[in-house]
């Protein structure tokens, strides 16, 4: 098989940064796949033709018995080889060399490693001042390396910090060169890539042609349905497809009456007047509604939106005769398999929304053209197609909308007020240019009402909460520091803009312990 692209291998022994490593390799314009050890046999490193596999760091200790191993016909496959940190004794180990385990080995956080007399390709641009800081996770250390490797830098407690045999292309480093902890790390990853022969292939105008290409070959001239969500994932993957097979693709966009103010006409507009795309808008929001009336439960929304999302989208999906195949925004790190050493079950904290399930009871097949994308991957995407800048930059907004946003009992009254007072929310934080330092913002209205006095009135209306967050993934979350002035300000014109609020506070828990929505 021909693959598009030049491609690494990053063989996953289950590190917490494997993630990272692609990351740095996708910077670098080098297209790359982490795949957990288990997983790579000999026949697989066939398949596969990398022209360079990086070792991942991981959990477990190679000198454990039945302890995660490389497949032995890598050793032989005469491409460059990268081991990092567990990588790098699974190499030392399979290589013949010795590691131990034991007091006094470990070596956790920041650590500096001085150069031996002799230089290394991938250590070009290091060691400028004499030593490099780094970041080190060990438990256990290298105590021989293997016959063939010499030391290019060593640490106060790594004396093989950076070993390599040079002429077999084999390197390995004790440390992690993919967090920023490891200032000159990227460097060493691009010495290692241009070493291997990499040209940077991996461009978004490439990319998009290929996965264009692809889609053609998947779908042929058969159709294709997309759940819109007004989000960038499910816009960009509906775009791509239209570029791939035009007017075979029909979008259905369900409106549960739960969307912010304007927000399904921007939506609509965007795909019919802009690309002219096929899209049925499904405006469901007395069916949601009505279900929702008297439920206060956070979990009983989510499982009736979630439940009915899906009866809704099968019911439009059946009127579009042919359709073989269902469309999905799917993103990477939702694919790939991570290693996972614990195991066990882990706790429901909130029942998420999507169409998951659906493919199965709609007996349709997948097309998930961004299953090998990062989200920042996606916005590049989004922009190579032409999506409005404002639009690739969008806040997450989640399925289920603002039910989760109102908690107590859902009125329309109340989404009305929410609404309004999301919209002066987020024109305040836009007019302050502080949109894109922030990964979500939004206004929460409160089950209370509180007394006022406006004018010479009294008042009896709705507090609300202003939510915003910094995150990298929404994992975990801190508080945006807006200044007082700021949230002054904002609180001044909700209270006067919008009817219905007569009191503001702004809502400072972090993530954990608190959740970014509020339900
Ligand atoms: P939490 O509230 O769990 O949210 O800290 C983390 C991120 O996920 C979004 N979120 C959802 N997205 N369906 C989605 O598509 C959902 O059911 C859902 N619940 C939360 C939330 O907006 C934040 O970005």
């Amino acid at each position: 098989m021909t693959h598009p692209h030049q491609r690494l291998l990053i063989i996953d022994f289950g590190s917490q940064v494997t993630q990272l490593i692609a990351r740095r390799l996708r910077e670098l314009n080098v297209y790359c796949e982490i795949h957990p050890y288990q997983k790579v046999t000999d026949a697989f490193l066939k398949g596969f033709a990398p022209r360079a596999v990086i070792l991942s760091g991981g959990p477990d200790s190679v000198t454990r018995e039945g302890s995660p191993r490389a497949p032995e016909s890598l050793w032989t496959a005469g491409v460059p080889i990268l081991g990092i940190c567990d990588g790098q004794q699974t190499k030392m180990t399979q290589l013949r060399g010795r590691v131990e385990s034991g007091h006094g080995t470990a070596e956790f956080g920041r650590a500096f490693v001085t150069p031996s007399d002799e230089k290394l390709a991938i250590l070009d641009g290091w060691f400028d001042d004499g030593r490099e800081q780094v970041w080190m996770s060990h438990g256990d250390h290298v105590s021989q390396i293997a016959p063939g490797f010499r030391v290019y830098g060593t640490s106060p407690n790594a004396p093989f910090a950076i070993t390599a045999d040079p002429e077999r292309d084999f390197y390995a480093v004790q440390f992690h060169p993919e967090v920023h902890h490891t200032p000159k790390g990227a460097r060493l990853y691009e010495n290692f890539i241009r070493l291997a022969g990499f040209t940077g292939d991996w461009t978004m105008a490439s990319y998009k042609d290929d996965a264009i290409a692809r889609i053609r070959a998947q779908v042929g001239d058969k159709k294709v349905i997309c759940g819109l969500s007004g989000g960038v994932d499910s816009s960009v993957a509906a775009v791509l497809i239209h570029e791939a097979i035009g007017d075979n693709l029909t979008c259905v966009f369900v409106d549960h009456g739960l969307l912010r103010k304007n927000e399904a006409a921007e939506v609509v507009a965007m795909f019919r007047d802009n690309y002219n795309i096929p899209l049925i808008h499904a405006d469901e929001s007395d069916l949601f509604l009505g279900a929702l009336e008297g439920v206060s439960d956070p979990e009983v929304k989510r499982k009736t939106i979630g439940k009915l999302f899906i009866d809704v989208f099968q019911n439009y999906a059946n009127q579009i005769e042919g359709a073989e195949f269902l469309a999905q925004g799917t993103l990477y790190p939702d694919v790939i398999e991570s290693v996972s050493f614990s195991g066990g079950p882990s706790v429901t904290i909130k029942s998420h929304h999507n169409v998951g399930g659906l493919p199965e009871k709609m007996g349709l097949k997948l097309v998930e053209p961004l299953r090998e994308l990062f989200k920042d991957e996606v916005r590049a995407l989004g922009r190579e197609l032409g999506l409005p800048p404002s639009f690739i930059g969008r806040h997450p907004f989640p399925g289920p909308g603002l039910a989760i946003r109102c908690p107590g009992e859902i009125t329309r009254e109340k989404l009305a007020i929410l609404r309004e007072a999301d919209a002066v929310y987020i024109d305040q934080i836009r007019k302050h240019g502080l949109y894109d330092e922030i990964w979500q913002a939004f206004v929460a209205i409160l089950p209370v009402r509180t007394v006022g006095v406006m004018g010479d009135g009294r008042t009896y209306d709705f507090a609300c909460a202003l939510r915003a967050v910094t995150s990298v993934d929404g994992m975990t979350a801190d508080y945006y520091p807006f200044t007082h002035d700021f949230l002054g300000e904002t609180a001044t014109r909700i209270i006067n803009e919008v009817k219905g609020i007569n009191r503001v506070t702004y809502d400072i828990t972090s993530k954990p312990p608190g959740t970014i929505e509020w339900e």
